[in-house]
């Protein structure tokens, strides 16, 4: 054996108890009591729990948006990845008009080769259906391993908007794929609306940007690519579920049987839209925007009763510098905050303080996401599977600080957050990245997750 870890409490979706883990070759190769293997890596993890890595399904790295491109390379956002858990990252690569998926999703893979240090995997952003060809390469993008696609219902100057007939030919064609369509849903059209007249007003303080797109912006873009995706008969997954109407759209699909997923992110369950009348609140401008009290206390509710289905960050930071650009006009701030390093962290401690369960977290952050976007080898301690281990102390205590985090960013929405309980170790296939405070990994270590069409949940 390459490693075995001693004694912690092991932590699945269905069940914790105490026992041993053998990794040999980047896998898990045994779980049982008192394991003995040939190896000089033993790790006492008495008292700690042994959790499956995170996957953080939703990240933008080095994305050119909002004027320019956000904050954290592909070395620095896995780094802090991994210092948070976080074994896979997600990204979402665009493509724009004239550019072919593969091309996009290639050229990515070429800097991850060198800077990952988790494994990573894409779903890809489809911007424009260049006269069809677009349907046709899905298939040959599913056979790469790229079985998940995004569209934006958003985004209409930034050149990334679909409209409504290319949301309905791209969930025909990943059904027919057994691939699977992603969604940003906010109603671009109330937003133009609302901002042409807050500005008109000189209503520009950041706070104009959460009333530009307040709750019904959101919950009737939820409701129309639901409602396409059902009478389609097709799967769907709403990224960054922030309001209680769209989610409450979704629950009712998923009760009558269709394939909905939900994903919400730790920031909408931490801040409210009160957060964008401080002075500093252009800092936590992201799209869709926190709401009000009553869609954050539904969105908990979903997290307890099992109706979301993952917890993922929308990670995409930007620097001070470039938040100021919208000080006096809330339309000119970058969207987007920082959150990867923080997810895993953030719902382990809701675990450690009694919200919920920690296999219920596991069940968020890791099984879920691994089983809907189809990675085998992950989501889970068991044997056979990617040895992608955290080690957690739920008596360490720990404040974020923009100064203890690995990005490049240089503020974080997270400040001052304290904490109880906190991962120690991570491992990605067995190598250690992480320890105890320090990032000890390597660029280039992260592998690309070669994914599978549909598999049953
Ligand atoms: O504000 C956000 N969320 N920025 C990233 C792009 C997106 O919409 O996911
Ligand atoms: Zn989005
Ligand atoms: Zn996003
Ligand atoms: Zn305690």
């Amino acid at each position: 054996m390459d490693l075995l870890i001693k004694n912690g409490t092991i932590v699945t979706a269905k069940e914790s108890f105490v026992a041993d883990i053998g990794v040999e070759g980047g896998k898990i190769v045994a779980i049982g009591k008192d394991l003995v293997g040939e190896t000089d890596k033993v790790v006492d993890a008495t008292g700690k729990l042994v959790l499956p890595g995170a996957l953080d399904v939703h990240t933008h790295l080095a994305m050119p948006f909002g004027g320019t491109v956000s904050a954290d390379s592909y070395l620095a956002g896995t780094r802090a990845a991994a210092c948070g858990g976080v074994t896979t990252i997600f990204d979402y690569p665009i493509q724009h008009k004239g550019e072919t998926i593969l091309g996009v999703i290639n050229s990515k893979k070429e800097i991850l080769v060198n800077e990952a240090c988790v494994d990573y995997a894409f779903h890809c952003c489809i911007t424009d259906l260049n006269g069809g060809e677009i349907l046709e390469e899905m298939e040959r993008a599913v056979e790469a391993g790229i079985t998940s696609f995004k569209c934006f219902l958003v985004y209409k100057k930034e050149n990334m908007m679909v409209d409504d007939g290319t949301l309905a030919r791209l969930l025909l064609r990943a059904k027919e794929l057994g691939a699977i369509i992603n969604v940003h849903a906010e109603n671009p059209d109330l937003i133009d609306l609302n901002i042409e007249k807050f500005l008109a007003e000189g209503k520009t303080s950041a706070w104009y940007h959460y009333l530009s797109r307040p709750e019904f912006v959101e919950a009737e873009a939820d409701k129309r690519a639901v409602h396409w995706a059902t009478h389609l008969e097709a799967p769907i997954y709403i990224v960054h579920m922030a309001d209680k109407e769209g989610l409450e759209a979704c629950i009712e699909a998923k009760k009558s049987g269709h394939e909905v997923y939900v994903e919400t992110c730790p920031q909408y369950l931490e801040f409210t839209c009160d957060v964008y009348k401080r002075e500093d609140g252009r800092n936590f401008v992201c799209s869709p925007p926190m709401k009000g009290k009553e869609s954050q206390e539904a969105l908990w509710e979903a997290i307890k009763t099992g109706f979301i289905d993952t917890v993922a960050t929308d990670h995409c930071p930007f620097q001070s510098y470039e938040k100021d650009w919208g000080k006096d006009n809330f339309t000119k701030i970058p969207n987007g905050c920082a959150g990867v390093e923080n997810l895993y962290p953030y719902m382990l401690d809701a675990a450690n303080t009694g919200k919920l369960s920690f296999e219920r977290v596991v069940e968020l952050c890791s099984t879920n996401p691994a089983k809907i976007f189809g990675c085998k080898e992950k989501g889970s301690l068991a044997i056979g599977k990617d040895a992608d281990i955290v080690i957690y102390d739920k008596e360490k205590d720990f404040t974020v600080h923009v100064e203890n985090m690995h990005s490049d960013y240089d503020h974080t929405i997270w400040e001052g957050k304290e904490l109880h309980g906190y991962p120690v170790q991570t491992y990605v296939r067995g190598n250690l990245v992480y320890d105890h405070g320090d990032f000890v990994g390597k660029p280039g270590l992260g592998r690309f997750v070669k994914r599978e069409a549909k598999i049953n949940l």
